[in-house]
Parts: structure tokens; sequence; C-alpha cells
């Protein structure tokens, strides 16, 4: 798929305020500092689109960008990030509720995981909460360019064993690295797929 244009287009922290144009959404969830921001800028050929920082916690809202004016593209914020205080915490795992419990128009959640961790607990549980709640969703590693392919693909092997225990079919999986540009075609077509269906 060609991206002819990406516009941001609104910020917020309630899903009511979202756009009702009912255009289908694919939304990026994880920890904080995963990725998300930047695999966006990625896939969108634009560097400043979604805001990037080194310090996690960055993206604090709900951000729509309107993609081909056919599709949007959700910068949520990242969960699990400990320095946040307890009500900054609560109140971010609220809008990540809220969005991915109530948002009819999300087609898809992209769920990031860093390939350079062993699987964490915090997002495995994450995962199966968005399948007892019927929640489609696929899986994206980031930052594959940080390993060798060798531990690469063997900490994506260790992550998908983790999931087999939950699931009895796989989600769909890309792995990806924004600084490389890597997964970037496999995900444009998966969308380019849904989209067209
Ligand atoms: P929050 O909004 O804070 O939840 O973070 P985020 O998930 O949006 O992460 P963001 O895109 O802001 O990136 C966090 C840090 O990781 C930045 O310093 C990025 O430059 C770096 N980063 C993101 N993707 C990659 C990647 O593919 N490769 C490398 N080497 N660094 C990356
Ligand atoms: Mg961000």
């Amino acid at each position: 798929m060609h991206i002819n244009s990406a516009n941001f287009v609104i910020s917020n922290t309630e899903v009511k305020k979202c756009p009702t144009d009912g255009l289908p959404e694919y939304a990026f969830i994880g920890r904080s500092n995963v990725g998300k921001s930047s695999l966006i800028n990625m896939l969108t050929n634009r560097k400043g689109l979604a805001m990037t920082s080194a310090k996690p916690g960055k993206t604090m809202l709900i951000n729509h960008f309107l993609i081909n004016e056919e599709w949007y593209i959700v910068d949520l914020p990242g969960y699990g990030y400990a320095k946040r205080n307890q009500k900054g915490q609560q109140q971010i795992k609220t809008i990540i509720e809220d969005y991915i419990l109530e948002r009819t128009a999300m087609t898809n959640l992209f769920v990031l995981i860093d390939c350079r961790l062993s699987p964490q607990q915090i997002d495995l549980e994450f995962i199966e909460w968005l399948g007892e709640n019927n929640i489609p969703f696929s899986i994206v590693f980031t930052k594959g360019d940080k390993l060798t392919k060798n531990k690469l693909d063997s900490n994506v092997e260790a992550f998908l064993n983790e999931l087999k225990k939950q699931w009895e079919e796989l989600p769909p999986y890309f792995i990806t690295s924004s600084e490389k540009r890597m997964g970037r075609d496999e995900m444009l077509n998966y969308i380019e797929q849904i989209n067209e269906t």
C-alpha cells in the first residue's frame, strides 16, 4: 500500500470525543518506550507525525492520524510505566481500557513487544485480557535492529511459545525495526487486506 497522505486529526482522553466518521482504525499499544510512535512514523514515512522520546511516558493521549483519507492510525499511551504516580497510572489505564473496550471502529490492535526482552508478565497478562474481551489483535516485535538474527529469532520463538500456552491458534505477528524500516511492507499489506474485506 502506498501512503499518499497522513494527517494528525485529534488528541484526547475520551473515547466519546474520537472521530465519529466510522472509518476503520488500527491502534498501537504496548509498554511505554516500546516504540509505538516511532513505528507509526516509519509506517507513514512521516518523521515527526507521532511524537517520540527516549524517555518513557511520552504519549499521554489517544491520537488519531488519518491515512489516505480512508483509515486511521491511533497512537495510544504506553502501559506499565512504573515511574508515573499511582493516580497517573490509573488514569492512563482507564483511557486505554475504555478505548479498547468501547471503540467499535477499532479494526485491529497492534500489540508491540520489545524483541530484546524475555517474555514479560505484563504483556502476557494484557494479551490474555484482550482474549477475554474478544479484541482483534496482532503482535509486533519492535527494535529488531538491536539484536543479531539468531538472538532475534530465539526471542521471538520464546514469546510465541508463551502465547501457545494461552492460545490454540497464534495471532498474526510482525518483526520490525523503525530504525531499519523492517516489516513495513508486511504491516501495510496486512492493513490493506483487512481494509479491502
Ligand atoms: P511512549 O509514548 O512513551 O509510551 O513510548 P513509545 O512506545 O511511543 O516509544 P517511542 O516511539 O517514543 O520510542 C522510544 C525510544 O525507542 C526512542 O528513543 C526511539 O528512538 C527508540 N526506538 C523506537 N523504535 C526503535 C527501533 O526500531 N530501533 C531502535 N534502535 N530504537 C528504536
Ligand atoms: Mg509514544
